[in-house]
């Protein structure tokens, strides 16, 4: 219940806890001293195999670091947990979405690796409506990395 003061969407919440329950979806939260401080989560298979074919690619996604904590290095942080548990499991890729106008993300994404653009998306798998169909969105680039 704390993470929907984060960020709460009624499908889109039902859709990442039905991935949770069939654990093609992780999630890791950064807590101080009781307070959540940020979280991040990864689905290893989606509809679309350049975002995550369940082998080789994994899709990181829902990235948020609590504003008052922001620049502080928490997210780079989480990301690097993530991407670690990520190569235990044998995945050879990541990928993440990043708007190309959102140029702090952009920056903090190059600068941990995801350097390759795979392609330019206007449909977020991971934000759906009552149907569970995939929401348009704003462009952004899914961006890939070696882990
Ligand atoms: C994207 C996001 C998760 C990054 O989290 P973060 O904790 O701010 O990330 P970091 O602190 O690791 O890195 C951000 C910047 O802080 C700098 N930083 C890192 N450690 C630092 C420290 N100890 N002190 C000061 N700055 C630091 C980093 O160098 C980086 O600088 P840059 O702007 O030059 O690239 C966060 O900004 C956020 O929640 N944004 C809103 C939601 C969002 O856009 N999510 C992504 C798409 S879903």
């Amino acid at each position: 219940m704390e993470m929907c003061s984060l960020w709460y969407k009624k499908h889109t919440s039902e859709f990442f806890a039905r991935h949770m329950e069939t654990k093609n979806a992780l999630f890791w939260t950064l807590e101080c001293e009781g307070k959540l401080l940020g979280e991040l989560y990864v689905f290893k298979k989606l509809s679309d195999k350049d975002f995550a074919d369940g082998k080789t690619t994994a899709y990181l996604c829902a990235f948020r670091i609590h504003p008052s904590f922001r620049g502080q290095g928490y997210g780079t942080k989480l990301l690097e947990h993530a991407l670690g548990r990520l190569r235990k499991e044998g995945f050879s890729y990541a990928t993440i979405g990043c708007e190309i106008a959102e140029e702090a993300n952009m920056r903090l994404y190059r600068r941990s690796g995801f350097l390759k653009t795979v392609k330019t998306v206007c449909v977020d798998l991971c934000d759906v409506d009552e149907h569970g169909k995939p929401l348009d969105c704003e462009p952004y680039a899914l961006l890939r990395k070696k882990i």
